[in-house]
């Protein structure tokens, strides 16, 4: 029944009669029309004003993956140019303006944690730390997508306001005038037929990236700017994160006992304290906690564990390249600490032959960069100044992408891959192996943000801290555990996995469960990189997610349509993990709750029964897993046994793959080193895993090597067919 109200997205229908489509006469006093030049298929590019001296162009970690660009082929301009226009007002404040259909509906201007579709507010991006300002997030990326198929980039690093839907001007296509007095449908914000942005700049540079789909559109953002990051295998595994003041012996000691108590564990971070200084920050080890550094690090590369560095990058007069920095430093301090401007190159040299010398080459794997995004009143003034003459609004919107910019490098030059967090980005920032984290703290924010993360080309961990119940404890777990980054960050609590005793079993089985489906999450991670995939993705991006249009009221022919009125208003509570998983988490306080299913069959993933197709479902609440949902056909691999570290996955490794439904289906698996960089010089393969429907309704499965030199690593591979 249900199926009757489905409308894909690329049959879109704008109903709205009358006003249908923008139109392409239209003429705005003053401003130009746009000329667009395509700069890669399906991508096209058009300047206002002048060329800015810096763009995210400039900021991304790599070149764009033109390979990938080519296989995903040609595509039409997906609007009409005649209804593209840009100004520069007065010489300072650029502004432009583009076609909205009167029914579309706007995702995405950045990692934002309170809802997901953008159309009807205004937005003043800028990277901010959390407080709820409309706009001011950790990754205030200028880019949308559409659910007509289509995405544009607003190129400028400068704080931009963006009004999509909002705003009527005089000779624009203006909805019916109502009396509010006498006539129904008065209305606060009239529709309006645009997406218009501006900022304070001599120009911009607007980039548009066709679809056909949404998820294309973010594809081909993601492969412009480098593709996703392939992250090293260990990052996929359990992290946690130690007090601030912990000592190399209390660290020993605490991963000791996760290995007692049998709890899985690849990263162990740093907090503060690892330096003789902090808040500013030295960047040396403390002599007092840390007084044999090499010894420590090599302690812990013994036993499988990375160790990440948190730094913040204000610098204290007590480190050891201070001096050195000080030609480099902006005019205001932070915490008492100056600001390396980062954007010379003397500066990002002094940084990385310390970092070299005293981190990396003892085996240290990355970095978490704190304190990038910031509050007004605790980093530089917007009068600030750099040596460079890089503006104080520059500055702030971009210096969490060139710190991560010159970490990549600096991992790169020594072809070992890197993975950390940070915790302000930007646009172009998709190739960074970086997940942004927050102070913020709302379990549902946090699922939202994992949500926007995929619209914005950057990754999110909505890490655990902390928790009111043994409950919540471990509904945060399971859904950090199904994240980009499975992090326990008690640099504050000093709490453990096991620090609620009573729900150890559900505590230890999520986090089995993640070092369990590594080669998923790793061939998810390689697609991101090969295909700008997004791993964990907004449900908006689901291909048979459905928008229905034409059912503004959730009612047709007088019956509620319940998948209408759910799709509306935006699923932001579950999210796609990788080709065919949906995560749909619970809640502290939840009895039960919906779960809106994209077209086609889905299946449990722990029992392989059938659950719906195409439909809200509603679930009983429970404790002991993550509500898990396979599409038609899918095929799971996963490591066959327990693991407590990726190191499992070594050669022979044996695979555990399940197959979904009643349908033949074929999956891809990645396989390559898992540390180094010798991917980007083909080092690498692709195995097709198939399952095929026999004349006599069995399967038949079949593992073959695709493409790719790499020699296989992975061992026996045992079928279990979920849906019997
Ligand atoms: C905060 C950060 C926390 C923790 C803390 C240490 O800024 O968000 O995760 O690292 O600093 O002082």
């Amino acid at each position: 029944m249900l199926k009757r109200f489905v409308v894909a997205f690329c049959v879109f229908i704008v109903t709205f009669t009358g006003l249908a489509q923008a139109q392409a006469s239209t003429t705005i006093d003053g401003m130009e029309q746009l000329a667009w030049e395509e700069i890669a298929p399906g991508i096209w590019s058009a300047q206002v004003g002048e060329a800015e001296a810096s763009t995210f162009r400039d900021l991304a970690a790599a070149k764009p993956r033109m390979e990938g660009l080519a296989k995903m082929g040609a595509a039409e301009f997906p609007f009409d140019k005649n209804d593209t226009m840009g100004q520069v007002i007065n010489g300072t404040r650029t502004s432009v303006r583009l076609p909205l259909g009167l029914d579309e509906q706007v995702y995405g201007l950045g990692m934002q944690f309170r809802n997901m579709n953008r159309r009807g507010e205004v937005y003043h991006l800028r990277t901010d730390h959390y407080g709820g300002i409309l706009g001011r997030t950790h990754a205030p990326t200028p880019f949308y997508v559409t659910n007509d198929g289509y995405g544009v980039l607003f190129n400028t690093t400068k704080w931009i306001s963006f009004y999509p839907g909002v705003g009527n001007r005089k000779d624009s296509t203006l909805p019916p005038r109502k009396d509010r007095t006498t006539e129904a449908g008065w209305q606060a914000v009239p529709t309006s037929d645009a997406v218009e942005a501006s900022a304070n700049t001599t120009g911009m540079e607007v980039i548009v990236f066709a679809g056909p789909t949404p998820l294309d559109v973010v594809r081909r953002y993601n492969l412009y700017f480098g593709g996703g990051p392939l992250v090293p295998r260990w990052g996929l595994g359990f992290w946690h994160r130690v007090p601030t003041a912990a000592s190399d012996e209390s660290v020993t000691a605490e991963v000791d006992e996760f290995a007692k108590r049998d709890f899985p564990l690849d990263v162990i971070g740093l907090e503060p304290g690892w330096q003789s200084k902090a808040y500013p920050c030295s960047f040396d080890w403390s002599p007092v906690r840390f007084p044999d550094p090499k010894n420590f690090v090599s302690s812990m590369t013994d036993r499988n564990l990375k160790v990440n560095l948190w730094v913040n990058p204000y610098i204290s007069p007590d480190s050891t390249i201070f001096e050195a920095m000080r030609p480099y430093t902006g005019s205001h301090t932070v915490w008492l600490g100056e600001v390396p401007d980062y954007t010379i190159p003397e500066a990002r040299k002094i940084l990385t032959d310390h970092h070299k010398k005293n981190h990396l080459d003892i085996g240290v794997s990355g970095y978490k960069i704190d304190e990038v995004d910031g509050i007004d009143n605790w980093l530089w003034p917007d009068h600030a100044t750099f040596p460079s003459g890089t503006s104080a609004e520059d500055m702030r919107q971009t210096y969490g992408s060139r710190m991560q910019q010159t970490i990549t490098e600096m991992f790169h030059e020594k072809n070992t891959r890197t993975y950390g967090l940070v915790r302000g980005s930007n646009g172009g920032a998709s190739a960074y192996p970086f997940a942004i984290y927050s102070d913020y703290y709302n379990h549902k924010g946090f699922v939202t943000a994992l949500c926007n993360a995929s619209l914005s080309g950057v990754l999110w961990t909505p890490e655990i801290r902390s928790a009111g119940t043994d409950k919540e404890w471990v509904l945060r777990m399971q859904t950090v555990c199904f994240s980009p980054m499975a992090m326990l960050n008690a640099w504050a609590s000093g709490l453990k996995p096991w620090s609620r005793e009573e729900v150890d079993t559900e505590i230890r089985e999520a986090m089995k469960w993640r070092v369990r489906f590594l080669p998923y999450l790793y061939t998810a991670f390689a697609k991101y990189h090969f295909e700008g995939t997004p791993p964990f993705r907004a449900m908006v991006l689901e291909p048979g997610y459905i928008a229905n249009s034409n059912d503004e009221a959730g009612v047709l022919d007088g019956e509620k349509n319940p998948y209408a009125e759910a799709v509306r208003k935006d699923v932001t509570d579950q999210y796609m993990m990788g080709d065919s998983i949906l995560v749909a988490p619970f809640f502290s306080g939840d009895r039960r709750r919906n779960v809106v299913l994209p077209q086609g069959n889905w299946y449990d993933f722990y029992t392989g029964k059938l659950v719906g197709n195409g439909e809200v479902i509603e679930i009983p609440f429970y404790l002991k897993q993550i509500p898990l949902f396979v599409k038609e056909g899918g095929i799971i691999p996963l490591l066959k046994d327990d693991a407590n570290n990726t190191s499992a996955w070594q050669d022979g490794v044996a695979l555990e793959v399940r197959h979904y439904g009643s349908e033949g289906g074929s999956t891809s698996l990645y396989d390559d080193d898992g540390t180094t960089f010798d991917y980007e010089k083909d080092a690498y393969s692709w195995y097709d895993l198939s399952v095929a429907k026999t004349d006599n309704g069995t399967f038949a499965t079949s593992v073959n090597k695709s493409s790719g030199t790499y020699r296989k690593t992975f061992g026996k591979v045992e079928w279990k067919f979920m849906t019997r």
